[in-house]
């Protein structure tokens, strides 16, 4: 049996009214740990969205061997968090899609919540929890929904250097089990430390490294 790539992006151009980015010809795998680089403003949030499918390519298409409700996991940039609701809630979300029973949801919405350090404030509503500690809440919400394809969009972001390690931990457990991490990364070390594969926007390009 021949495997199919989990991702395959093939003459793809992404933008808006101009392009960012153009002639994208890359295949990912399963279990992959890709970090995307470059300068802010280049277009590594357009591309995580293009992936979803929240933006149209202008040319060329994104093949997703996986399905797009609960297969793919999306941490924005912006985190898309339910502001007024409690982080039990917003976790709960991500099971909601994850194909589990009621009682089988609850474990995972509770032990994503335990691993990431947030047990204290399970029934506070998110608007009330520092920005790092929201970055967990949306990182909680995927571990629940443990898809095939995570897309991270700068989710280490406000977190000090012990929660990133708590985060990669979980998140690379995922890994270990099969899923695909497609994160964007600011930091560079971090990106090295802990990517497989590294693309970079450059010239409107996407150079793998
Ligand atoms: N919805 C939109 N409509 C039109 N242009 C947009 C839209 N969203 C983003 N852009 C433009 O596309 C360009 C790339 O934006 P994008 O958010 O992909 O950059 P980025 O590489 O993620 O930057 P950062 O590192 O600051 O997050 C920017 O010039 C931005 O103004
Ligand atoms: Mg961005």
């Amino acid at each position: 049996m021949t495997m199919m790539p989990l991702l395959q992006m093939t003459n793809l151009s992404i933008g808006y009214d101009k392009t960012l980015v153009s002639n994208v010809n890359l295949e990912v795998g399963r279990g992959e740990v890709i970090a995307v680089l470059g300068p802010s403003g280049l277009g590594k949030t357009t591309l995580l969205r293009t992936i979803a499918g929240l933006v149209t390519p202008l040319e060329g298409e994104v093949i997703l061997n996986v399905n797009r409700r609960g297969g793919l996991g999306y941490i924005p940039q912006r985190l898309g968090l339910v502001r007024h609701t409690s982080v039990w809630t917003n976790v709960g979300l991500g099971a909601m899609v994850s194909g589990l029973n009621r009682l089988q949801r609850e474990e995972i919405i509770a032990e994503s919540i335990i691993k990431m350090g947030l047990e204290d404030k399970i029934k506070e509503p998110v608007r009330r929890l520092s920005g790092g500690q929201q970055r967990r809440v949306a990182t909680a919400r995927t571990l629940a929904q443990s898809p095939p394809l995570i897309l991270a969009d700068e989710f280490l972001g406000e977190l000090d250097d012990d929660n990133v390690e708590l985060v990669m931990a979980s998140v690379l457990e995922l890994v270990k089990k099969g899923s695909t991490l497609i994160m964007v990364e600011h930091h560079e070390e971090r990106a090295i430390e802990f990517a497989d594969r590294i693309w970079r926007i450059v010239d409107g390009k996407l150079v793998e490294e």
